[in-house]
């Protein structure tokens, strides 16, 4: 698998395994995007993470998964 120059979407990447894989993938030279639930938890992975792009959405929500991004 490459993990540069691809664009990343990561469910669950605020913390653990999501967000270490963020960082992997950040690190390689991706664009990384992080989605959860909690903006404050999405907003403190920027701050230590700077380049990461971050949304908040709830997967478990049918709308909030196909709500285009504006
Ligand atoms: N197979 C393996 O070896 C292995 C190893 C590690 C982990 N895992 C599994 O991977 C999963 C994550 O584990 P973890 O330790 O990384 O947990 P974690 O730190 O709690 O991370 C889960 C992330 O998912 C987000 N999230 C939860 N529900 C969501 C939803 N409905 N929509 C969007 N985001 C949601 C949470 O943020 P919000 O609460 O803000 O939404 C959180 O950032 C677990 O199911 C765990 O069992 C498997």
């Amino acid at each position: 698998m490459n993990l540069s120059n691809n664009t990343v979407l990561l469910t669950g990447g605020a913390s653990g395994i999501g967000l270490a894989l963020a960082v992997r993938f950040l690190q390689a030279g991706s664009e990384v995007i992080i989605c959860g639930r909690r903006a404050e938890k999405l907003a403190e992975a920027r701050q230590r993470y700077p380049g990461l792009h971050t949304r908040v959405c709830d997967v478990a929500d049918a709308a909030e998964r196909v709500e285009p991004v504006r």
